[in-house]
């Protein structure tokens, strides 16, 4: 077994090698581009041996931001043949290569935590990047609220894409004229690790359907069946968007009219309180219908400043019968699936997110998050994520976000810097 010493010298080696240049990749082979809020948690990383590069890994991002303001799920920086769906699939509008849809929006709280490493560094960099974060901030508050809560258009676009949450949804698309395509993802990691083709049919489907439309986000609003008002994406830009108010009032810069828009995202946000399951839950925008589904993104409501001790029931108990870790669907739950992606498995980027949220809080369960995850790194390396009944790796090897969470969190005693 590895020591602590050298797991972290092996993590700083997974983010040197899985370096492009200006930007890295999730991992080699099944991930070849370059992903948002893997990029965004990897700068976090970087932050812990070049903060310059941790700056430039925002930046490059950034370099992909559409002139509506959207910051695309994937930039397509240089052509690879392994992955599909490629650029030409996608058909984005942006000023590089790039999906047409979004991701949780991390990159502000991962900006602020680079900051406060290194003031003097950071601020021309942050002064630059906080009017771009503003308006990826402002497109998601025009485009994709629901009564306050924010939504989701695609599985992908939750980063959880396999999440039971969708299963209703994806039931009623009927993936007709998807015609014929090959998977990628399959001839680098174990089927029985990924998605079915009933879920990718759906999601080519509807790839196919915003290229059509160019990725206008009008038409897309009236004529995409999928539309989820997500607890990953509502907890996520709700602190995301506390933490740019902040920055942005310590820099003396613009903040007129956040305020408001953070009380409007706290009203969403208690939209997905969920009274029966005494959890929060995705709520499908169209029909107003709850998914039913205690998952780890339920559990994000303390990283956007929410205290709930019904949750906190939820998760302790989650963390008493699963012993390494988050899991990302609740594991007395029907649809429980140990191995398969966001059905069960425990992802260490995640269980950082939570346990930020609850050492903020000075939750009595935060202590656990991090020694459990330092524990299932330390045991078993660098994965994509981990069953977390037995702690066994799983997905992708030499994972960059993974590692990027053992160098700035994991590893570290809780309350060292
Ligand atoms: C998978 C994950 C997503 C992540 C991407 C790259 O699609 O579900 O959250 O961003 O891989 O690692």
């Amino acid at each position: 077994m590895l020591t602590q010493v050298s797991r972290s010298e092996e993590a700083r080696n997974i983010l040197i090698q899985n370096d492009r240049g200006g930007y890295t990749i999730p991992t080699a082979g099944l991930y070849p581009y370059q992903w948002n809020w893997d990029s965004a948690i990897t700068a976090m990383g970087f932050a812990e041996f070049d903060i310059g590069r941790a700056w430039q890994e925002l930046e490059t991002l950034f370099s992909g931001q559409w002139a509506d303001g959207m910051v695309p799920h994937i930039l397509f920086h240089k052509a690879d043949a392994g992955y599909f769906p490629g650029p030409d699939v996608w058909g984005g509008t942006g000023p590089i290569p790039s999906s047409g849809i979004t991701q949780p929006p991390v990159a502000a709280t991962m900006a602020r935590l680079i900051w406060n490493k290194d003031r003097s560094a950071g601020t021309p960099r942050l002064k630059t990047l906080w009017p771009k974060l503003r308006a990826w901030h402002t497109w998601f508050l025009k485009w994709r609220l629901d009564q306050g809560a924010v939504c989701v258009t695609h599985p992908w676009e939750a980063g959880r894409d396999n999440a039971p949450d969708w299963d209703g949804v994806m039931e009623r698309i009927d993936p007709v004229g998807v015609g014929e395509y090959e998977r990628r993802d399959t001839s680098h990691v174990d089927g029985s690790m990924r998605p079915t083709k009933h879920d990718y049919d759906r999601y080519i489907w509807l790839v196919q359907m915003g290229n059509r439309l160019k990725w206008d986000q009008a038409k897309l609003l009236e004529e995409n069946p999928f539309r989820i008002a997500d607890p990953t994406m509502t907890f996520l830009l709700l602190r995301a968007h506390r933490d740019l108010l902040a920055v942005g009032e310590e820099l003396g810069l613009q903040t007129a009219g956040m305020a408001e828009e953070i009380a409007l995202l706290e009203k969403g946000a208690a939209t997905l309180w969920n009274p029966e399951l005494k959890s929060y839950d995705s709520r499908d925008a169209k029909t107003g219908l709850w998914t039913g589904c205690i998952s780890n993104a339920s559990y994000l409501c303390w990283l956007a400043g929410l205290d709930s001790p019904d949750q906190a029931a939820h998760l302790e108990r989650s963390l008493e019968r699963v012993k390494f870790g988050v899991a990302s669907y609740d594991p007395t739950g029907e649809k429980f699936d140990s191995k398969r992606y966001w059905r069960g498995p425990t992802w260490a980027f995640m269980n950082f997110l939570i346990g930020l949220g609850l050492e903020e809080q000075q939750h009595p369960l935060a202590p656990r998050l991090r020694a459990v995850t330092r524990e299932v790194i330390r045991q078993h390396g660098f994965a994509e994520y981990f069953d977390p009944t037995d702690g066994s790796p799983a997905g992708g090897q030499s994972f960059t976000w993974t590692a990027a969470v053992w160098l700035g969190w994991a590893s570290k005693d809780l309350g060292a810097a």
